[in-house]
């Protein structure tokens, strides 16, 4: 093992510093061997280039004096831990000793510390640990029992880095509902064009054509999606005053409660149609606007007598896109409401299998100020999801913006790059584990290097996202060719 440094001056339990003789990057992995326990794996968290240059000969040099300099890199480390008899990972109870050698840590202590670098039929392989070829696999029993969330700035990969994930989902037959936004998922049907990364990460192009269903509230925008309707029977007329983009509510809420009560009294399986022409019946100006407007939300056919059907929306094994490209904000968001009212009740009740909710752009649909129309039910589904085997995944560029305890009730965090100071503060405070070292590496991290915390491992670690197998439907638009 190659020695890189020596430690020196105070010892504590859980960090120490070293007296680099080797350039060694931060994040790399380190050991130190522990008179009692053996190699103990370490993490460098932290560089400083220590010198004897004060300000003074520093405005000679520029004169072209000659100054010696000498100078020191010291560095911080952080103790992961060993293995003891029982195979769980501690930490010494006793400081290292001052002046013992630090090696780089070989590869076969990493992945035997850090438990990666092995398959396990229940992983999901999400790349490789960042500088080294150990596969990294999150347990996926673990992901759905105990929520996901994926936080990086705008164009961090998010969406990439998830469509990594669906694709293991898929591959492990997995049921999936994902809230798609902007209609970025389709594209899990098709093959990804293979390049060397392919090769470096043993990752072979395949496309799920047959495990991806397509919903849409509006399939005029979305003509590959099937329509996703909702069934008007017992709609709160609230709900239906957003379906129709009225929000006015004092000015219509009585009139169409009449509307509903009787026409709902005259045929329990009305359509909007016939809401449309009890309206135009009524020679009211308020009616004349509720008319125009059913009129036109017959036409979209998002609600019907019967809504799609739960057997029809989610099949085992396979992936539901929920597509709401150019559907307006507020509609979305009773969408995502009725979809993950019907989710849970029907989990609860034992009708449909265990399940994952993907909510892309998360911080829209459960926001940490005001509320809309799905914050409650997707903070009961973060909070009591797990015990009925619903399985949530949120995934936002505004970390600061979401709601906090839904966040906190996610265990696994894939993060990417953050640069936002409010959006870092709040993954801090909802992240155990984090060194300040960490922190700060989350601000620089380039495209495509995420930091997992949880997933199965007891300690975050660095992951080069490895190359999708199917296509990246999210792919940064160019204003101008090169
Ligand atoms: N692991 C990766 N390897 C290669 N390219 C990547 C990787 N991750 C992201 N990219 C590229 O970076 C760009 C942005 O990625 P992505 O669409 O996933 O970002 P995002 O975080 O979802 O952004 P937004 O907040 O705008 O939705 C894409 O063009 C994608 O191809
Ligand atoms: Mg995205």
């Amino acid at each position: 093992m190659e020695e890189i440094g020596r430690i020196f001056g105070d010892v504590g339990l859980g960090l120490f510093q070293l007296n680099l003789s080797s350039p060694v990057e931060r994040g790399e992995y380190l050991a130190v061997d522990d008179e009692t326990h053996g190699r103990v794996l370490c993490q460098l968290d932290n560089l400083l280039r220590k010198s004897d240059l004060d300000l003074e000969r520093a405005g000679t040099m520029h004169e072209g004096s000659d100054t010696p300099i000498h100078e020191r890199l010291l560095g911080t480390a952080t103790i992961i831990g060993y293995r003891n008899n029982q195979g769980i990972v501690c930490i010494p109870t006793m400081p290292f000793r001052p002046g013992a050698p630090v090696f780089r840590a070989e590869e076969p202590l990493i992945a035997a510390i850090l438990g990666i670098g092995k398959h396990s039929a229940a992983g999901a392989y999400v790349g490789l640990l960042r500088g080294h070829s150990l596969k990294v696999e999150l347990d996926i029993n673990q992901l759905v029992q105990r929520h996901v969330s994926v936080l990086a700035k705008s164009g961090g990969g998010k969406s990439y880095l998830l469509g990594v994930l669906v694709e293991e989902l898929l591959r492990h037959k997995v049921t999936s509902v994902i809230i798609d936004p902007h209609g970025e998922y389709g594209s899990l049907r098709i093959p990804a064009e293979e390049n060397g990364v392919h090769a470096r990460f043993s990752v072979q192009s395949q496309g799920f054509p047959k495990q991806i269903q397509e919903f849409s509230p509006d399939v005029s925008l979305n003509p590959s999606a099937k329509p996703l309707t909702f069934s008007l029977r017992g709609i709160d007329p609230r709900d239906l005053l957003v379906f129709l983009g009225l929000t006015n509510v004092k000015q219509y809420l009585t009139p169409l409660r009449t509307l509903l009560e009787e026409v709902s009294a005259a045929n329990p399986e009305f359509s909007v149609k016939d809401l449309a022409r009890a309206a135009e019946r009524k020679a009211e100006p308020v009616f004349d606007q509720l008319h125009d407007r059913l009129d036109y939300l017959e036409e979209t056919r998002i609600l019907g007598p019967k809504g799609t059907s739960l057997n029809d929306l989610v099949h085992k094994g396979e992936a539901t896109l929920i597509n709401l490209k150019g559907v307006a904000p507020d509609i979305q968001e009773i969408v995502v409401a009725r979809l993950a009212l019907t989710l849970f009740d029907n989990r609860k009740k034992g009708k449909i299998g265990p399940l994952f909710l993907v909510i892309e752009e998360a911080h829209n649909f459960a926001p940490q100020q005001g509320a809309v129309a799905c914050s409650r039910i997707l903070k009961n589904v973060a909070s009591e999801g797990r015990k009925f085997g619903l399985g949530l995944c949120v995934v936002t560029q505004r970390a600061a913006r979401i709601d906090k305890s839904v966040l906190s009730q996610c265990n696994t965090q894939l993060i990417l790059q953050v640069t936002n100071p409010l959006d870092l503060k709040a993954i801090a405070q909802s992240i155990e584990g984090l060194t300040p070292g960490m922190t700060e590496m989350i601000q620089s991290l380039p495209v495509g290097v995420a930091l997992v915390t949880g997933g199965g491992y007891h300690t975050p670690l660095f992951l080069e996202v490895r190359p999708r197998a199917t296509k990246h439907g999210g792919e940064s638009v160019k204003i101008v060719d090169n």
